[in-house]
């Protein structure tokens, strides 16, 4: 039946969960975070680690972690990916059209970190039979506002070994491996035989995903995101990661939609940042 429940999750989190005519889904308060997301007749679309930590002032390993408003380890930060995936959010709105599709609305509460009512941070995904994300930052002061963003999310694939992510031919990216090196991305198709960890840079245009152990394309639609991070940890960061199984990596990938390095946003006094993220998938046999 259509609707949202409000339930406990794992480690006596908050969580709803999500029924649509064509889906199930999840998604936890502690940082808006979409953990589970599966259309009907298809395995689910997002990993979730099963060796994720639940527990307040840590994130949630796979699903959509929100990254803001930092990305990555800038020197001059504290931490990494930025705090708002690890701050409980409110639930503002839930939606649910003539149509079927149900739409839920977070809000971050009033933080000081972001100068307390000045920058406001909400959160819409609405659910139906894909998912479509978008991460809405109000800068209310009378300054301008800097900041980077990225909806880092985690798919589920059949096999790493023969996955091909397609659409970043010819774009530059900074290579995390090597110095963020700028590099060109020659190959049609990237695939992984060893870590991975690139910002694409200056692309606004969609990926796909095809996983040709599940018989899947996953497709990732973007607006307001000049940035895609493609990211395997592969064998040995898998293992130094506490929260992610050894194996793990092979039945993953992140390809994240955002604004991050030299594609930081800079909001103007009064200025609206909206990043949209649209993701669907289809059988392929
Ligand atoms: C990716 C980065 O986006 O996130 C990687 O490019 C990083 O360098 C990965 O390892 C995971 O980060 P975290 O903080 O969630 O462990």
């Amino acid at each position: 039946m259509t609707g949202v429940t409000f339930l406990t999750g794992s480690g006596g989190l908050p969580k709803l969960e999500i029924t649509t005519a064509w889906s199930t889904a999840e998604i936890y308060l502690h940082g808006a975070h979409v953990t589970y997301f599966q259309k009907r007749g298809e395995p689910p679309l997002l990993f979730l680690s099963d060796q994720s930590r639940f527990e307040s002032g840590v994130p949630i390993r796979g699903g959509i972690p929100i990254i803001f408003p930092w990305f990555g380890k800038p020197a001059d930060k504290p931490g990494q990916h930025g705090f708002v995936r690890n701050r409980s959010w409110t639930l503002k709105e839930i939606k649910t059209t003539d149509d079927g599709i149900v739409t839920t609305r977070l809000i971050l509460p009033p933080d000081p970190e972001l100068r307390a009512d000045d920058i406001t941070v909400e959160y819409e995904v609405a659910f139906s039979d894909g998912l479509s994300a978008e991460f809405i930052v109000t800068n209310k002061s009378a300054q301008a506002y800097a900041f980077e963003n990225c909806l880092h999310t985690y798919f589920a694939i059949g096999d790493i070994h023969s996955l091909r992510v397609v659409g970043l031919q010819g774009v530059t990216y900074l290579d995390a491996l090597d110095g963020h090196q700028r590099k060109t991305e020659t190959a049609e198709a990237i695939r992984f035989a060893g870590e991975v960890d690139r910002a694409y840079v200056n692309t606004p245009h969609r990926v796909e995903i095809h996983d040709t152990a599940r018989q899947r394309v996953i497709r990732v639609e973007k607006t307001g995101s000049a940035s895609t991070v493609v990211w395997n940890p592969w064998i040995a960061k898998a293992k130094a990661m506490a929260d992610f199984g050894n194996e793990e990596y092979q039945r993953m990938v992140c390809v994240e939609s955002g604004n991050v390095a030299k594609n930081q946003i800079t909001l103007a006094p009064g200025g609206i940042a909206s990043l949209k993220v649209k993701l669907s998938s289809e059988a392929t046999a």
